[in-house]
């Protein structure tokens, strides 16, 4: 594995972020590291929430915090091998993704979750989420099973996209050659 020095922010279509990640097996100084680099390229990127294939690392773990502000640390969460217990109601907000730069998609999604995670300290937390927190852990959990938010909008909304997703595939492309 990468250094957490080296994590960089993998942009779509990195196959990274398809793929479905693996439970973590310890808790340890290197995994609080790599969250560490995760809390710092959100902020840089200015997001409230990352996943760890967003940073090249098929872990499931994922970090949030609300405020996206570096200075309220008090409010950084993170989620070690989340489960989603419950799930209920219904709402549409607009989501954006830090792979995905510019794209902004209105998603339909459960209003509200339960979900149980463990922390950096190795214990089992469960939280009951609503509004922009049942949101984003959502959508990060998501990230774990290698399910973007562009697939959970309708055909034609993607349709609506289809430019911008090309551009982001045809940055890739000169990227790599
Ligand atoms: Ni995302």
């Amino acid at each position: 594995m990468l250094p957490a020095d080296a994590l960089e922010l993998r942009l779509y279509p990195d196959p990274v972020l398809r793929t479905r990640a693996a439970p973590v097996v310890t808790v340890d100084e290197a995994l609080a590291a790599r969250v560490r680099r995760m809390f710092d390229i959100m902020y840089e990127k200015r997001g409230i929430g990352l996943a760890a294939p967003q940073v090249g690392v098929s872990e499931r773990v994922f970090v949030v915090n609300l405020s996206g502000d570096p200075d309220m640390p008090e409010d950084e969460k993170v989620f070690i091998n989340p489960e989603v217990r419950d799930a209920a109601g219904e709402c549409t907000e607009e989501e954006g993704c830090l792979s995905f730069p510019d794209i902004r998609l209105d998603v339909v999604r459960p209003e509200t979750v339960t979900i149980e995670a463990t922390d950096l300290s190795g214990d089992r937390f469960t939280i009951e989420a609503d509004g922009w927190l049942a949101r984003c852990v959502q959508h990060e959990f998501d990230h774990l099973d290698g399910i973007l938010f562009v697939a959970r909008v309708s055909m034609t909304r993607r349709l609506m996209i289809r430019r911008q997703l090309k551009e982001l595939e045809g940055r890739a492309e000169e990227r790599s050659s």
